[in-house]
């Protein structure tokens, strides 16, 4: 199995990002069997495709690093690595460019979202960004790529372009690309906001009271916690009991993502308890689960020289991973 991942670098990173999205990473690097191979990439070169300030991508880049080595991706077990340093991504997508049709291309929605009603304003790169989606995971071999419903379209497309290529310029018996599988993660949690159980928990919010960064201390997530909006009730004893009571089910269901409990697993213990109660015990939890995280990623944050290293060392073996695969798209093209 080799399971291909890649990120949108984002700074400000918070307990949404990490619960939602990180923690998945580190559970499929943890279940890989002997043999099997995670490769997790920061997609700097997708963030060009949307207006973006270079400076904010760079800080973004290793700040996403950062984080995703003190929440437990480990660069001796998986190859963690950025776009912009493995030119094989951008080769690959130029290659396939030949094979990508059009048509396809005009089907996706989320070119259609992003791009609103100034289709005529956007990006090349944002129309044509599903292709490089599709060289990430082909020039790796990739067997399994984790997707979620907005990125089904994608894989389809670089089946889709898989197929055609290895149709067109393959043998039967000697193809160039393997076609991936979806890999369906663990169900991700859903953070909302500590102020407003309506709004996802967000690095927009202009409120820092709305969400626990991965960088506070404890003193900051416990005030937080405190803090948070939450109602007068006890708590129910099973889940049902908590609809309609938006900020109530955020602060329960934080607790169960973090533990790894259910809601009705928490529920059972809190039920017939007031947020008296339930606020101390989830702040505490909250800190037990992040503090070795927030230290050792404050720490790495500043660490400039151990960030470049960590990248420079999952690049030199990303290009090693796909440097075979590529030679054999340019021989199968005739070039
Ligand atoms: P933000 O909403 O803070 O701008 P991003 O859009 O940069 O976060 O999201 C980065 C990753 O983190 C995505 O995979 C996204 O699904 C996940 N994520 C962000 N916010 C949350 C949240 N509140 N709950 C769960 N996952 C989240
Ligand atoms: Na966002």
């Amino acid at each position: 199995m080799r399971v291909v991942s890649g990120i949108q670098p984002t700074g400000n990173l918070h307990l949404g990002n990490y619960l939602g999205a990180i923690r998945n990473w580190v559970r499929m690097q943890d279940e890989m069997e002997d043999g099997s191979q995670c490769l997790f990439f920061l997609a700097d070169l997708h963030a060009i495709s949307m207006p973006h300030d270079p400076a904010e991508l760079k800080a973004a880049t290793l700040e996403m690093t950062a984080a995703l080595v003190a929440c437990g991706i480990d660069p001796a077990k998986s190859v963690l690595f950025n776009h912009a340093q493995v030119p094989a991504h951008a080769e690959l997508q130029w290659l396939l460019g030949g094979t990508a049709r059009m048509g396809w291309l005009n089907r996706m929605t989320q070119f259609k979202d992003k791009s609103g009603k100034n289709r005529e304003g956007a990006s090349i790169a944002l129309f044509s960004y599903p292709v490089l989606q599709a060289a990430d995971v082909l020039l790796y071999q990739a067997t399994h790529v984790p997707v979620g419903d907005d990125q089904k379209q994608h894989l389809e497309l670089a089946r889709d372009i898989a197929q055609k290529f290895n149709n067109d310029f393959c043998t039967e018996d000697a193809p160039v690309f393997t076609l991936p599988e979806p890999y369906i993660p663990p169900q991700a949690a859903r953070i909302m906001s500590l102020r407003d159980g309506s709004a996802k928990m967000s690095k927009s919010d202009p409120s820092e009271m709305s969400r626990i960064n991965l960088s506070d201390d404890a003193d900051t997530i416990m005030k937080k916690v405190k803090k948070a909006k939450s109602d007068a009730d006890v708590l129910p004893s099973e889940a049902g009991g908590l609809e309609g009571r938006a900020e109530a089910l955020n602060l329960v269901t934080i607790y169960a993502a973090v533990t790894g409990e259910s809601v009705d697993a928490v529920l059972g213990q809190y039920g017939g308890e007031g947020f008296g109660k339930f606020k101390p015990a989830l702040g505490e939890i909250l800190v037990e689960t992040l503090s070795p995280i927030s230290a050792r990623f404050r720490e790495l944050k500043e660490d400039r020289e151990s960030l470049d290293a960590i990248l420079a060392r999952g690049a030199a073996k990303a290009r090693e991973l796909g440097s075979d695969t590529l030679a054999r798209t340019y021989a199968a093209l005739g070039l």
